[in-house]
């Protein structure tokens, strides 16, 4: 069994890396801020006070955290622990132009880089059950195989190599869907709040409908209840909408539905949600000075 070096144990690694440990890997963890890492230790992971110390002697190097940059601030620092060989199997989402950078960085210190972002939230992660998409040399993947096993339910190989991106692409189109879905939920809640009537009661309208999902329920159920533990903070989702912007420019296609969506979670941010679920671009759906629904929720 592969020894893991796990980088980042935000909502998604903390799940993962409970998973890895669970399945009987070893798993080095580090994370920024050390209590998120600590608190893997009672689940058997050795936590680490460097992204460093948890690369020395792992054979598979995880990197989930926020972005391109803080991947590349996070591998850097592992320098001194890298050896030519390891894989390097990078989870968060990053978008395309981030590769480039990260994959010389991987060429740079002789690592196997696998572009493997995933598909699915918090309740799948802590399931064991995401989707990973990856691309990356076939010699990479038996050592991958317990770690995706234990992480996923399924793993979609999309070609061996990693710096091409089409993993990430997908990715991006995956997410896509989601934000829109998302932004969708919440402009139409509260729609029907400001023009005077419960949001419950469009629930009522689409619930066991052939306009019904899992996805709807659960972001609904998030802004009936007022309940916006995240499982995909709003900051970490407007850093997708700018990198589907980004890399739909490149592509020539336009992104409509997902700008707006940025913008409603750039007000969101501004209002002070940017920790919250994206659920709560909905606060971002009433203007400033509009009129107020007696007794709503729109939180003014
Ligand atoms: N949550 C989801 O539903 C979901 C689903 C699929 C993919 N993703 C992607 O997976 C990745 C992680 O998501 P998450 O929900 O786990 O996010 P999260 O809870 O916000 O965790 C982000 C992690 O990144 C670390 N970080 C941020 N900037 C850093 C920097 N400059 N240097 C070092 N560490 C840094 C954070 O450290 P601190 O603890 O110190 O802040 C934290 O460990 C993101 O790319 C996200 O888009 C998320």
């Amino acid at each position: 069994m592969p020894t893991v070096a796990l980088l980042g144990t935000g909502i998604m690694g903390a799940a993962m890396g409970r998973n890895l440990l669970r399945s009987g890997l070893q798993v080095r963890a580090w994370n920024r801020t050390r209590a998120k890492a600590d608190a893997l230790e009672a689940d058997g992971a050795t936590v680490t006070g460097s992204p460093a110390e948890a690369a020395d002697g792992a054979d598979v190097v995880i990197t989930m955290l926020n972005d391109g940059p803080g991947v590349l601030a996070a591998m850097s620092g592992a320098v001194p622990g890298l050896r030519a060989g390891q894989v390097w199997a990078q989870m968060s989402t990053v978008g395309l132009l981030a590769l480039e950078p990260l994959a010389g960085f991987a060429a740079e210190h002789g690592l196997i880089f696998v572009d493997a972002p995933v598909q699915g939230t918090r309740q799948p992660a802590e399931q064991g059950e995401l989707l990973v998409l990856a691309a990356g040399p076939e010699d990479a993947r038996a050592a991958l195989a317990p770690v995706f096993e234990a992480v996923g339910k399924k793993t979609m190989w999309l070609g061996d190599d990693g710096a091409a991106g089409n993993a990430t692409r997908l990715k991006l189109a995956a997410v896509n869907y989601a934000i829109a879905l998302t932004g969708i939920i919440g402009e139409s809640l509260a729609l029907t709040e400001a023009l005077g009537l419960d949001p419950a009661l469009f629930g009522e309208v689409v619930t066991g409908g052939p306009l019904d999902n899992v996805y709807l329920q659960a972001k609904m159920q998030a802004i009936l209840s007022g309940d916006f533990t995240p499982s995909f903070a709003v900051r970490n989702a407007e850093k997708d909408t700018r990198l589907i912007a980004e890399a739909a420019a490149v592509a020539g296609v336009r992104v409509d539905m997902t700008e707006g969506v940025g913008e409603r979670f750039r007000r969101a941010l501004a209002l002070g949600h940017g920790d919250d679920d994206m659920a709560a671009a909905y606060f971002a759906g009433f203007t400033p000075d509009g009129p107020v629904t007696p007794g709503g929720r729109s939180g003014r």
